[in-house]
């Protein structure tokens, strides 16, 4: 998703702000750009394609400057081309500005402005913005005032900076619904739509409000409304460190981040877990608890992978709380007008906390007054701050686009939060212990998936020519299925679906002949017996299967062409393990298809636009 750096102190800018910019790289981008003040001029360099063109350009320009704003584009107005790069300008080419997040009304807004005389160059609704904010000051002849009052009239969501001739000691930001931090240095700031490119310079930030601005000086700020009221915000500590978002002497930062699994598991349960007494602790929920003990029905929202694990958390609520789930796609749920009301439970799950389709379900969860609670990767954001209460999974900063470790820890964060709901219930100690145990095993078996990838490895050579594939599972890995079909899909663009595996008689089974690998998730669990059968189907018709299953199944060599296997855990534990020789899978065909898995074509790190 576009991203955006800005700085005002001592250091030159140029080189912090591309540096800052390329921390943001993996998110996915189709462009970059930049504009600096070196005393006298505005410089603006921007160019469709990878940061490096960006950088070829600014190599032949000698230019010194303590200012500027830099931005990685992912496109939603107007195609990927340098005309419609970030930054740009107003009429004057004096205002330079870097927009996240999407202007609604900039169709209306350029109508206006075109008839008082005012001309664009791009397709943006970014480039409406900073031409309203020219024309705004050419009235006020004052940055700030001009930015407030173009914001205050737009409809729509922004993080952006803004920098300008007129006015060069003045970095200006301000958010809705698009994040937006300030790092405070020693006379200096470096701002971001993200941690990542501030920590090499300071841990300490401010996150900005939704509806907040800041104007920032080389040694001073301050912030306000948009309404013009003046806020005070709390500074608060970044706790991830660098190495966390390097890649550590893996190729691809989704194979580091599949292999960190039996970690970032594991930091979702420390200190949470109380094993011996079968129960958990978990600070983040107290605000709500009675709200959470006496709830009589729980709704999950989330989108991609993190829908995916809403929909494993669907088994641990009603299998351990004995409470009825409904799980929504975010994108679907604020649009439908659903039923809450104050006794229900809304937990939404986003690993990077700015997806903005679950911010809007949060929004319509909490005009409905019912009670919004979090399951949040990123400390501090957007969805984490709008939630009454909730839960960090702690997995640390995911760079890789493919969401990995994060369905994990996300997967242990609604375990958690079920069987502590489950003991305030009706799940007796007993039950309580053998899970905890249960769970506190699955770190050492996890890696003894991703020590034996050997034969994963092979399988993935064998099929990495497939134009499809489908995925099957019952159960608690019916979820895991189309978990493994979305990530081959995303990052080796194979056609690959998820189906519910006795679904696949009701239509699918269409598609099976020698041509087509099926990959079952069939553990050996309470319906192991059924899936037998749909793994007879498919072999029947002559379909290549592959299976994930249980280490120590000696029957399932007979009906299977590949098998992976996995150690025994219980039941409702199965998907924390089943899950990684599909994320290894996908990354190995991908890898052998000469793939970038880490900036699949199309996709970005955070979906901020609806
Ligand atoms: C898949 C993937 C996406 C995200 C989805 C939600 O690998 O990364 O499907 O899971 O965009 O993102 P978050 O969890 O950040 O809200």
């Amino acid at each position: 998703m576009s991203g955006i750096v800005a700085y005002i102190g001592k250091q030159e800018a140029k080189h912090l702000l591309l540096n800052g910019i390329k921390q943001l790289e993996h998110r996915g981008y189709d462009s970059a750009g930049i504009s600096l003040f070196d005393g006298k001029d505005l410089l603006i360099a921007k160019k469709a394609g990878k940061i490096a063109e960006l950088e070829k350009i600014l190599e032949q320009k000698d230019i010194s400057s303590n200012i500027g704003i830099a931005h990685i584009r992912w496109a939603t107005h107007g195609a990927p081309n340098d005309i419609n790069s970030h930054p740009h300008c107003d009429n004057s080419g004096n205002i330079a500005i870097v927009h996240n997040g999407i202007i609604e009304n900039y169709s209306a807004l350029k109508t206006k402005l075109s008839e008082e005389g005012f001309s664009f160059k791009s397709e943006t609704d970014t480039e409406v913005l900073a031409v309203f904010i020219g024309a705004l000051y050419n009235k006020v002849k004052n940055l700030d005032e001009a930015v407030r009052l173009a914001l205050s009239e737009v409809d729509g969501t922004f993080g952006i900076a803004v920098i300008s001739k007129y006015e060069p000691d003045k970095l200006i930001l301000a958010r809705r619904g698009s994040p937006m931090l300030i790092g405070i240095g020693d006379d200096e700031y470096i701002a971001a739509s993200d941690a990542s490119s501030i920590i090499q310079h300071t841990r300490q930030v401010i996150y900005l409000s939704d509806n907040e601005m800041a104007v920032l000086k080389k040694d001073s700020f301050y912030t306000k409304t948009i309404d013009n009221i003046a806020t005070n915000n709390k500074v608060h500590l970044i706790e991830f460190d660098i190495e966390q978002i390097e890649k550590g002497g893996y190729e691809h930062f989704m194979l580091k981040e599949i292999h960190e699994q039996p970690n970032t598991f594991f930091e979702t349960l420390r200190g949470r877990l109380l094993a011996e007494k079968g129960d958990v602790r978990l600070g983040g929920l107290l605000p709500v608890i009675d709200k959470i003990k006496n709830t009589k029905r729980i709704i999950i929202t989330a989108c991609g992978t993190s829908w995916h694990s809403g929909l494993v958390g669907e088994y641990f609520f009603e299998t351990l709380a004995q409470i009825p789930v409904e799980v929504e796609y975010a994108s679907e749920f604020s649009y439908r007008n659903p039923i809450l009301d104050k006794n229900d439970l809304v937990f939404a799950i986003s690993q990077s906390g700015e997806t903005a389709d679950t911010l809007a379900a949060i929004k319509e969860v909490k005009r409905k007054s019912a009670v919004a609670l979090g399951i949040v990767n990123v400390v501090g954001s957007s969805i984490a701050r709008a939630t009454d209460a909730g839960v960090y999974i702690h997995a640390g900063p995911e760079v890789g686009i493919a969401s990995t470790k994060a369905f994990t820890s996300q997967i242990a964060a609604l375990l958690l939060i079920a069987l502590h709901i489950g003991r305030m219930r009706n799940l007796s100690q007993v039950d309580g212990i053998k899970i905890a145990k249960a769970m506190l095993k699955i770190p050492d078996q996890m890696k003894s998936i991703l020590d034996n990838t050997e034969n994963i490895k092979e399988i993935a050579k064998l099929y990495s020519k497939t134009s499809n594939c489908l995925y099957l599972g019952r159960g608690i890995n019916f979820p895991v299925a189309l978990e493994g079909a979305l990530k081959l899909k995303e990052i080796s663009y194979i056609h690959a679906e998820g189906y519910p595996a006795a679904e696949m008689k009701h239509g699918p089974i269409a598609l099976i002949d020698e041509n087509m690998p099926v990959v079952f998730v069939a553990p050996q669990d309470e319906i192991y017996k059924k899936i037998i059968s749909n793994i007879q189907e498919v072999k029947a018709r002559k379909g290549k299967v592959i299976v994930i299953a249980t280490e120590g199944d000696k029957r399932i060599k007979d009906y299977a062409d590949h098998v992976i296997t996995i150690p025994k855990t219980i039941d409702i534990l199965t998907p924390l393990l089943s899950v990684l020789p599909l994320q290894l899978l996908s990354y190995y065909i991908a890898i052998e298809r000469g793939c970038n898995v880490d900036n699949p074509r199309n996709l970005v790190k955070a979906v901020t636009v609806e």
